[in-house]
């Protein structure tokens, strides 16, 4: 076993903590990170499971078992990973795969402002820690080189009007070669930091760092509401201003993407002049 594989391995390891199958991860390296961590919540408790269906699924059950606010999932591999309008999310080794539950005070129909808060820290964080020249494509991919490289998934239980609880999941390709670990469609349009930087990284630092990003946005946005997060996620939105086709389950809508409104919706300028706001949907670029 080489030498990176064998504290691999030592980093991963863990006990089993709770019934039911879940892993309390008592690794030194997650310790560290727990320790270093400079956040009031995000992080403070981190769940790790070699192997488990969905952290997000993972994460909702904590949630709904009482789990505070910033308690994190995260796992090795996921075999039942799940990405938006239920499509599967491939979740092999090396990448980081962790989901963190919130109990944001703010109305159902602000917590649109969670996608873009976790779509924009992780844009950021690869930009300014590794240097990639990072995309942000609505509404919760990021991308490097045109390709996929992060999605995030933010999921809600409400009461009446409030936001009970959120889950915010956020898969991240880190250290394996698409090519490699991914397979038909989902291996084109898709890269990773490996392949991007041509080395590994580190995935406790990442995670320290991209938990203490989101915090911060997280508790400037309770004051701030979407709209500077959602200023600093247009900068990297290089969509904005293409043509591009938007399809969600039922249709396909050809136009130019002229912004993104203060509530996240897409504004989409159709052939005929006219314009619409789309709500739902994913969308492909031409690049000029
Ligand atoms: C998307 O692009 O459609 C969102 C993908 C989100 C994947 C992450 S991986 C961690 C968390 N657990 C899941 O099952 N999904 C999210």
């Amino acid at each position: 076993m080489s030498i990176r594989r064998a504290l691999g391995a030592f980093f991963w390891s863990c006990v089993r903590g709770l019934s039911g199958g879940f892993y309390v991860s008592t690794s030194m390296r997650l310790e560290r990170l727990q320790e270093s961590l400079c956040t009031r919540r995000f992080g403070k408790r981190v769940l790790y499971s070699r192997v488990v269906g969905s952290t997000s699924d993972w994460a909702k059950e904590l949630a709904r078992l009482g789990a505070e606010e910033g308690t994190v999932t995260l796992a090795q591999t996921q075999t039942a990973g799940r990405g938006r309008l239920e499509r599967r999310w491939v979740s092999p080794r090396g990448g980081l795969w962790f989901s963190i539950v919130l109990r944001p005070k703010w109305k159902a129909c602000e917590a649109v402002r969670l996608v873009f808060l976790a779509g924009l820290a992780v844009a950021e964080l690869l930009h300014e820690k590794y240097g990639l020249r990072t995309e942000t494509k609505w509404p919760n991919d990021i991308l490097v080189n045109g390709k996929k490289i992060c999605g995030v998934l933010a999921e809600m239980n409400t009461k009446g009007e409030d936001v009970n609880y959120a889950v915010v999941g956020v898969g991240l390709n880190a250290n394996f070669c698409a090519d490699d670990a991914l397979s038909g469609s989902v291996k084109m349009n898709a890269t990773s930091i490996e392949r991007e930087l041509g080395r590994r990284v580190r995935l406790e630092s990442l995670l320290e760092a991209l938990l203490e990003k989101m915090e911060k946005m997280y508790y400037e946005s309770a004051n701030s509401g979407l709209a500077p997060i959602l200023e600093r996620w247009k900068t990297y939105a290089e969509f904005l201003g293409h043509e591009v086709v938007v399809s969600d389950q039922e249709e396909r809508l050809r136009g130019l993407a002229l912004d993104v409104d203060p509530d996240g919706a897409l504004i989409l300028k159709l052939k005929d002049g006219r314009t619409k706001q789309i709500i739902v949907g994913d969308i492909t670029f031409f690049r000029k």
